[in-house]
């Protein structure tokens, strides 16, 4: 995933939370394409030695204390993680730090003397005040010996939100909903039907919609695939197809996009057993099911005006034949196919290869490449036909 390419970014580290957070943080900006350059605070650099940033970032380290209006200038964003208060403050008061341009994120790190409610709401209203973004600690924490555990935003989070702040921004303001991973249709207390769907699709749209600064409602089933800790994604968590129902149908109409990526179950038993099933004496079982709510018609003929609507079909036979049909039948604006039993493509796989129905008759059929750039792919498509571009 190469998407930081020409762009250039500072990373800022202090004091002893250099020792977890840096290193991961800076390999994970690198990787990206972009350029990275790190400044350490003069207590960081007391933990690490003068190589310790170079050969991480590939450039010298700057320090903190020198940091004035030029070496601040010509990046695309600034990162400061950990952050003490001691820094936050000394930031707050600096000229050139008051006149940087470019967005300026900052995740405070607070020992377990500091930490508390109060702390993170004053945190808070001086970064914001700045026009600053806070990036607030989750439950993870960094092991700081005797100091204890020093309370911090993991360095996950602090590059998925450097990924929102350099983003293309082509989609900000927008909201987007977007369905995805299984349903769970319960039989009984332990059985339940459902099938292999990850999620990972759904939560590759979610992610790179959110770093192109929309912010997502991610309606999901019981997946496998983890959410990335984005504070632009609003997980809700779903079993049944009747909850994705109800959930999309309750959310829906307050989007400008709705993406409905997920392999929702077209049947549910007809009974649900409060008690588990027993096992008879017959050699066969026969579970009877009924139909489930087919979200994606329901949002395609809504009433009144309906987000630009995207459907998905997991196709495995007749693929340009089924997937113009339900388009048409289900009234969406783009439908995104793909062959599930091509090697490489469609369920529990990183990769897919999805083509294109757009209404109006248009086909186009994209490579097979990772999930995530088939979403960069598919939001593209959504931003120029909605000519957000
Ligand atoms: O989750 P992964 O492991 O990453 O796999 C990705 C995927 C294969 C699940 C994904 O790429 C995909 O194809 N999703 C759609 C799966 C599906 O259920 O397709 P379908 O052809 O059965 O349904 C067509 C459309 O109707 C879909 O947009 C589906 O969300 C929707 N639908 C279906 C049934 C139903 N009751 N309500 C619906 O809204």
């Amino acid at each position: 995933m190469v998407r930081g390419i020409g762009l250039k970014v500072l990373l800022v580290a202090d004091g002893a939370g250099v020792l977890c957070h840096t290193a991961s943080l800076v390999t994970s900006l690198v990787r990206t394409g972009l350029t990275v350059r790190l400044s350490l605070t003069a207590s960081a650099q007391v933990l690490v030695g003068p190589y310790f940033g170079s050969m991480l970032s590939g450039h010298p380290v700057l320090p903190f204390e020198e940091l004035d209006e030029n070496g601040l200038s010509g990046y695309d964003a600034i990162l400061v993680a950990p952050a003490s208060e001691k820094a936050i403050k000394e930031m707050c008061e600096s000229p050139a730090w008051n006149g940087v341009r470019c967005p300026v994120l900052v995740g405070p790190g607070l020992l377990p003397k500091d930490d508390n409610a109060d702390a993170w709401d004053e945190l808070d209203a001086t970064i914001s005040a700045k026009g600053w973004k806070l990036i607030p600690a989750g439950i993870e924490t960094c092991t700081m010996g005797a100091l204890g555990e020093l309370r911090v935003a993991s360095t996950e989070r602090c590059f998925e939100e450097m990924m929102v702040a350099i983003g293309k921004n082509d989609l900000k303001g927008k909201r987007i909903l977007i369905t995805t991973g299984p349903t769970a249709e319960d039989a009984d207390p332990v059985r339940f039907v459902t099938n292999r769907s990850t999620g990972r699709m759904g939560v590759a749209l979610a992610r790179m919609a959110a770093w192109r600064g929309a912010f997502v409602t991610l309606i999901h089933g019981p997946m496998s695939w983890p959410i990335p800790p984005i504070n632009a994604i609003r997980p809700v968590p779903v079993r049944s197809a009747n909850d994705m129902y109800m959930a999309t149908m309750e959310l829906v109409q307050e989007q400008h996009i709705a993406i409905l990526c997920a392999a929702v179950a077209d049947y549910t038993p007809v009974e649900y057993s409060d008690i588990k099933i027993k096992k008879g004496q017959d050699a066969t079982f026969a579970l009877l099911l009924k139909r489930t709510p087919d979200i994606l018609d329901a949002v395609g003929h809504m009433p009144g005006e309906r987000p630009f609507l995207v459907g998905f079909a997991a196709e495995s036979d007749h693929v340009h034949a089924n997937a113009q049909s339900k388009l048409q039948a289900k009234n969406c604006d783009m439908l995104c196919a793909n062959d599930v039993t091509k090697p490489g493509s469609g369920f529990a796989v990183g990769t897919n290869q999805v083509t294109v129905f757009l209404r109006g008759g248009e086909v186009r059929e994209l490579p097979q490449m990772s999930k995530e750039d088939v979403a960069g792919k598919i939001l593209d498509i959504v931003s120029e036909r909605m000519s957000l571009q």
